[in-house]
C-alpha cells in the first residue's frame, strides 16, 4: 500500500489515478470528510481524514504502508514543518520509501514556496531515510483555470509578461513518473527535474490555444494590483497573495525553464507537448 498526502488536491488526484492504473493499493490522506467520497471514487482503497500538520494523524496514516508520496498543499506557510512531520512519521513507521513532490528550481530564494521546498529537501538529505525528490515545472493544467475567458473572450490572462517562458509540463506525465519511481527500483537518493518539452512564452501558449480552438486567442498581462484585488476578494490568504506576487515578479524577469531529458528517460517516451495536451481537452 502507498500513502498519498494532499490527496484531494489537483496533484493528489492525478497521482492516485496513475497508481491505481498500475494496480497499486492506495491510502489517501484528505483534509475534510467531504473529500472522502470523491477520493474513494478515484479508486483509493483506504482514506485517512485529518490535518497533515498533526503528528498523530500523520503517524496513523503512515502505519503499514511501504511508501509515501508527500504532496504539501499549495502555497502552505508551514511546508517545512509539515515536511518534518512526514519525515518523523516515515521513521516511526519504518516506511521503505518517501517520495517528495517538490518543484522545479527550489533553489530560487526569491520565491518563498520554492525556497521552503529546498529546505524540506535538505531535511531529507539529513534524515538518512530512503527518499526520492521530484521537481515538476508549472503544470499545463493551470492554463485551464482561465478556460472560460479563453473560449468566450479569446483572452488568455497572465499576471506576468506575455514573453515569460515556462517549461509547462502535463500533470499526467508527472503522475506517471511518480508512479514509476514509487513502484520500480533504482530511484532511492535521486532528485529528478520534470520539465515539459518546450519553454513556451505566454504568447506562444495563446497561439497554441488559438490553433486548438480555431479562433484568435491573445495573451494579456493582468496588472499585479488588479490581480491582488481579485485574489483578496476571493478570500486568498496573505501568505498566498504575497508569495504569488513574488512568483509573478520572478516569472516576469526570468520565467521558469527546464529540460525534458529526465522526464523522457523516466517515461520511456517524449514528454507531452502543449498542443497534444490541448488535443485531449473536450471541445468547448
Ligand atoms: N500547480 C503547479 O503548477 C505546481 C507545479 C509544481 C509543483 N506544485 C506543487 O504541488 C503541490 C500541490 O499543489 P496542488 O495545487 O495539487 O494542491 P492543492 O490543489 O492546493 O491541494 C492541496 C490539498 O491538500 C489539502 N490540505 C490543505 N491543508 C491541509 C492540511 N493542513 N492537512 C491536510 N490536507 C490539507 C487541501 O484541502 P482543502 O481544500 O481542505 O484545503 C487540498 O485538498 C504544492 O506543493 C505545489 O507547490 C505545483
Amino acid at each position: 500500500m502507498i500513502l498519498v498526502t494532499g490527496a484531494s488536491g489537483k496533484t493528489g488526484r492525478a497521482i492516485i489515478r496513475a497508481l491505481i492504473a498500475k494496480g497499486v493499493t492506495v491510502r489517501a490522506l484528505v483534509h475534510r470528510p467531504d473529500q472522502v467520497r470523491a477520493t474513494q471514487d478515484l479508486g483509493a482503497q483506504e482514506i485517512v481524514v485529518g490535518d497533515m500538520r498533526d503528528q498523530a494523524t500523520m503517524d496513523q496514516a503512515a502505519r503499514g504502508v511501504r511508501a509515501i508520496y508527500h504532496i504539501c498543499p499549495n502555497m502552505h506557510p508551514d511546508e517545512v514543518a509539515i515536511g518534518q512531520v512526514v519525515i518523523a512519521a516515515v521513521r516511526a513507521a519504518g516506511v521503505e520509501r518517501l517520495v517528495y513532490h517538490s518543484v522545479l528550481h527550489p533553489q530560487t530564494e526569491a520565491m518563498p514556496h520554492h525556497w521552503n521546498k529546498l529546505r524540506v529537501e535538505e531535511k531529507l538529505f539529513e534524515s538518512g531515510l530512503p527518499y526520492t525528490i521530484l521537481q515538476p515545472a508549472t503544470y499545463m493544467q493551470n492554463v485551464l483555470a482561465y478556460w472560460n475567458q479563453i473560449v468566450e473572450q479569446g483572452i488568455y490572462p497572465v499576471p506576468y509578461s506575455v514573453e515569460a517562458r515556462l517549461s509547462l509540463v502535463a500533470l499526467e506525465d508527472v503522475a506517471e513518473a511518480a508512479a514509476i519511481v514509487l513502484t520500480e527500483s533504482g530511484h532511492i537518493g535521486a532528485t529528478y527535474e520534470l520539465a515539459g518539452p518546450e519553454p513556451l512564452s505566454q504568447a506562444e501558449v495563446a497561439a497554441t490555444l488559438s490553433q486548438r480552438l480555431g479562433r484568435p486567442v491573445r495573451a494579456q498581462t493582468v496588472p499585479h494590483d488588479e490581480w491582488e484585488r481579485k485574489a483578496r476578494a476571493s478570500g486568498m490568504n496573505d501568505y498566498a497573495v504575497e508569495t504569488l506576487l513574488q512568483m509573478f515578479r520572478y516569472y516576469d524577469r526570468f520565467g521558469l525553464c527546464g529540460n525534458p531529458n529526465v522526464l523522457t528517460w523516466l517515461l520511456h517516451r517524449p514528454a507531452t507537448t502543449f498542443a497534444a495536451f490541448l488535443a485531449r481537452i473536450p471541445n468547448p
